[in-house]
């Protein structure tokens, strides 16, 4: 399938490890032209820099300020003359009894989840207005559809980022803006490898709860993100797409297992 991405110009957030990683690869595959955007700067050179593709260029920002996301989009505009795909992608939490939480706690993962796919959403909107296209991707969480222990903060903002993209599809479609959510399932990135590590038949426990009987990857995660920003999806917009192995789609009322 043709997915018509060779010299699209896309901003990756959270680039230098698992999903984002996975799909800055995935997008220079295909010949876009990528801006790998991360906080770690030592882990998003080395990573860049071992992927060894002149159209992929790493700018190390936080997505939690402003200002640096809005550098950040306007690097890549002077580097591909244009922006056609943002991933807001950068995001993450450690399941902590809620109770156990402080408010320092709440305003970060907010900050991270939340405040930065607006940052992103904020900054690149002007853009894509201008060109008359733009196609935002944001990753979201089972924990925005529904709960999971551990992860109220988390899931509130999760939940936030799905609005923020249905908002800007229903406002902006008519001006040639998509945007559209991924909501992944568990999937075996560096973060939940090593929190599952810690935790006993962690790993095998997790698998035995998705229908699809394994965990995913931060590839499947990549290649739904192909298909959403691909001229194949013009007419997909404002879309949650859970890539669960039917998590989501499971009867969560008890069961004999
Ligand atoms: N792995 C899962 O099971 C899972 C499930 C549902 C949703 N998600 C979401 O997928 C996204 C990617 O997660 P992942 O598992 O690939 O994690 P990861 O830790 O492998 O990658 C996240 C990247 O984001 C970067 N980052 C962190 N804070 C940042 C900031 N302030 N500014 C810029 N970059 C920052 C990190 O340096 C890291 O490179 C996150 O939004 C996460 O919430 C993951």
């Amino acid at each position: 399938m043709e997915l018509g991405l060779a010299g699209k110009s896309v901003l990756i957030t959270g680039a230098a490890s698992g999903i984002g990683l996975a799909s800055v690869e995935a997008f220079a595959a295909e010949g876009a032209r990528v801006l790998a955007v991360d906080i770690n700067a030592g882990v998003l050179h080395a990573a860049i820099s071992a992927l060894g593709n002149e159209h992929i260029k790493a700018q190390v920002a936080d997505v939690t300020d402003a200002q640096q996301v809005q550098a950040a989009v306007a690097r890549a505009v002077a580097e591909f003359g244009r922006l056609d795909v943002v991933f807001a992608n950068a995001g993450g939490a450690i399941p902590t009894p809620t109770d156990q939480q402080d408010l320092e706690d709440y305003r970060r993962i907010m900050a991270l989840n939340h405040d930065g796919v607006y940052f992103a959403i904020h900054a690149a909107l002007p853009v894509m207005l201008a060109q008359g296209k733009g196609c935002f991707i944001v990753t979201s969480s089972g924990a925005g559809l529904n709960s999971a222990p551990g992860l109220t903060v988390y899931g509130a903002a999760k939940a936030g980022v799905i609005s923020m993209a249905r908002s800007i599809a229903t406002e902006y479609g008519a001006r040639g803006i998509r945007a559209n959510v991924i909501a992944p399932g568990p999937m075996l990135t560096p973060p939940v490898r090593e929190w599952l590590s810690g935790i006993p038949q962690g790993y095998e426990r997790f698998c035995k709860q998705v229908p699809s009987g394994r965990m995913g990857t931060a590839e499947d995660i990549a290649d739904a993100a192909l298909f959403l920003a691909s001229d194949r999806a013009e007419f997909v917009n404002g879309v949650v797409l859970p890539v669960d192995g039917a998590l989501h789609a499971r009867l969560s009322s008890p069961s004999l297992d």
